[in-house]
């Protein structure tokens, strides 16, 4: 087959964790006799740096004719440190949500057993651990308007909006993605003081008889933080509205002690991003030290979801276990063995798929 993607390598070490996937993917090509086309555009400050836009035109076409977007990641300190800044990385990546259609994010946590003892749990309570977040993701406070302030510049205020339809659609993904999991659907919300939140809970209660295999639990955003915590275990599709979401899913990425490891899609019905949940790291930008494997990982997903090629996703993973097995990995997990280089774990990957 022949597929086109897209690449973003965005800020600090996106370049270098998305060079090592690039890898990777042609490996898999060549292994499976996929004829791979890349094409690369700018996305966040990279972006600004270049055209005074976080998520220019021209990359948005870019994405427009893909049939998947590989993104490393997006920010840098000096708009960290300047709340006036005009125009801000994180600008583009929402704006590259709202316009591709990205409504669900999905992040799954689940645990490598070679990294478990690096959870800050005790590992009774994250052996075996497997959740998934759908994360509503072009909804919400994110984009509810009115936003701003008042005229004085002394009161602030931003607005919560989600309708029924942006609800079913995510609220859907999580009941399939339950089907073909152990069946258990955790709405998270805070209905007992937010509109938006009963509505969230009475679409997904009118939903749930047409998938009558899918128990349904209602909990609370603050009980979830706790008991992500306490039992992450009792766990396994969890749906929420953006914000929730944003905050849930950093918790949850530390939870399994493998935050470097994991993996994420964005989708909508048109288009569909996959992303490391890591972020920009800007301290280890250019160091050739930044862990690839969630990138890896993500182009794993790439195979799986925008594709439909799970051989190639599974060759990717395998490929990944091994070289947690045999150590070559980089020095944030290499634990006083040698620690490889990114650059030196992608040949590795590529080489031994
Ligand atoms: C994420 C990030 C973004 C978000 C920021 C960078 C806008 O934290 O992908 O979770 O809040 O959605
Ligand atoms: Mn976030």
């Amino acid at each position: 087959m022949e597929m086109n993607i897209a690449l973003l390598p965005g800020d600090g070490i996106g370049p270098e964790v998305i060079a090592q996937a690039v890898k990777v993917v042609r490996a898999v090509g060549k292994k499976f006799g996929h004829t791979i086309n890349f094409e690369e555009a700018l996305v966040g400050a990279a972006a600004i740096d270049q055209t005074g836009n976080p998520y220019p035109d021209t990359t948005h076409e870019v994405c427009l004719r893909a049939g998947a977007v590989l993104f490393g990641a997006i920010g840098d300190p000096k708009y960290d440190n300047d709340p006036k800044a005009k125009v801000r990385p994180e600008q583009g990546l929402l704006e590259m949500r709202k316009k591709l259609g990205l409504f669900a994010n999905v992040r799954p946590t689940f645990t490598f057993p070679s990294l478990i003892h690096k959870s800050p749990l005790k590992l009774e309570r994250v052996e075996g651990v497997d959740f998934v977040f759908f994360r509503e993701l072009t909804g919400g406070i994110y984009f509810g308007e009115p936003r701003g302030r008042n005229e004085q510049g002394t009161k602030a205020f931003d607005t919560n909006v989600y309708t029924k339809e942006e609800i079913t659609r995510l609220a859907r993904m999580g009941f399939e993605a339950a089907q073909k999991r152990r069946k258990l659907l955790t709405c998270v919300d805070k209905a007992n003081v937010l509109a938006t939140s009963r509505l969230w809970r009475e679409t997904v209660q009118e939903l749930a008889p047409e998938y009558p295999d899918v128990k349904v639990e209602y909990e609370f955003v603050d009980a979830v933080a706790m008991r992500l915590i306490q039992w992450p275990k009792a766990y396994d599709v969890l749906i929420t509205e953006n914000l929730f979401g944003d905050i849930l899913t950093d918790e949850a990425s530390v939870i399994s002690g493998s935050m470097g490891l994991m993996p994420s899609a964005s989708v909508g019905t048109e288009n569909k991003l996959f992303e490391p949940i890591h972020g920009s790291y800007p301290q280890a930008a250019g160091k050739d030290i930044a862990n690839p494997l969630a990138t890896v990982l993500s182009a794993a997903m790439m195979f799986e979801y925008a594709f439909d090629m799970k051989a190639e996703a599974q060759a990717i993973s395998d490929v990944v276990n091994k070289s947690l097995a045999k150590g070559i990995v980089t020095e944030d997990i290499a634990e006083g063995s040698k620690a490889y280089k990114t650059s030196e774990v992608g040949d590795w990957l590529a080489e031994n798929l």
